[in-house]
């Protein structure tokens, strides 16, 4: 199987393990990535009724138009009861690494106001010690070379993300070789210089629920409460 099919086939996967608890009081978190996107077609073919969905990013919103879903806004709700979204890196403490595609502030603050946060990945993406995957930084434009000399004060290699902003207007560094081996440290570390919006590493909120597809099977991993 390649790897997009096991995206496709956790998606789906994800969504008949969703679909139960779904009920027309139900607010669903959405994020972002080709991953969600299949979730989003599930979604878009079945009609569910609930309550509205509130999602990470512009693309997101638009995939979702034929579902018949009322997309809300983080504002008009009291909280989300499922967020649903991909990652790309996980390791297993359900920690993880996201924002490949660019949404990581947005997807941030939806999963800190969820419930339950599924994450949907597939094998490949599965590194105990985080970090093979760059690290996304959504910064202000004004403090790009600033935030990026910081990051080699820390031994990171800072890689702009050119021809690229965020919904909300920003730009993204990907962090190549940052030594990851605490997360929760290193995320509150990134936060706290200046000019940063949001990193992408999920430690401080992890994922509650990871399903993973492997080649043979997907494989469901709940945290420990
Ligand atoms: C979006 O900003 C990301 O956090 C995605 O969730 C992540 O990059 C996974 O993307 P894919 O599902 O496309 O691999």
């Amino acid at each position: 199987m390649n790897q997009d099919e096991k995206k496709k086939k956790v998606a789906e996967s994800a969504f008949l393990t969703v679909l139960p608890s779904l009920n027309k009081e139900t607010v669903l978190g959405i994020g972002t990535g080709s991953t969600t996107n299949y979730f989003i077609e599930e979604l878009n073919r079945a009609k569910v009724s609930i309550k509205g969905v509130v999602c990470s990013s512009e693309a997101s919103k638009e995939n979702l138009e034929t579902s018949g879903i009322k997309v809300m806004q983080l504002n008009e709700v009291h909280g989300i009861d499922i967020y649903v979204d991909g990652a790309d890196e996980f390791n297993s403490r359900f920690e993880l690494i996201k924002g490949g595609g660019g949404a990581l502030t947005r997807e941030k603050i939806l999963v800190n106001s969820s419930d339950r946060f599924i994450c949907i990945v597939d094998d490949t993406k599965f590194s105990e010690l985080l970090g093979k995957f760059p690290l996304p930084i959504e910064v202000l434009e004004v403090a790009r070379s600033a935030i990026s000399r910081e990051i080699m004060r820390m031994g990171g290699k800072p890689v702009y993300r050119q021809n690229f902003v965020t919904d909300n207007g920003h730009q993204i560094i990907d962090v190549h070789n940052l030594k990851i081996d605490i997360p929760y440290e290193m995320e509150a570390t990134l936060n706290n210089i200046p000019g940063v919006i949001e990193n992408g590493l999920f430690a401080k909120r992890t994922a509650d629920v990871i399903i993973q597809a492997t080649d043979l099977k997907i494989i469901t991993l709940k945290k420990d409460t």
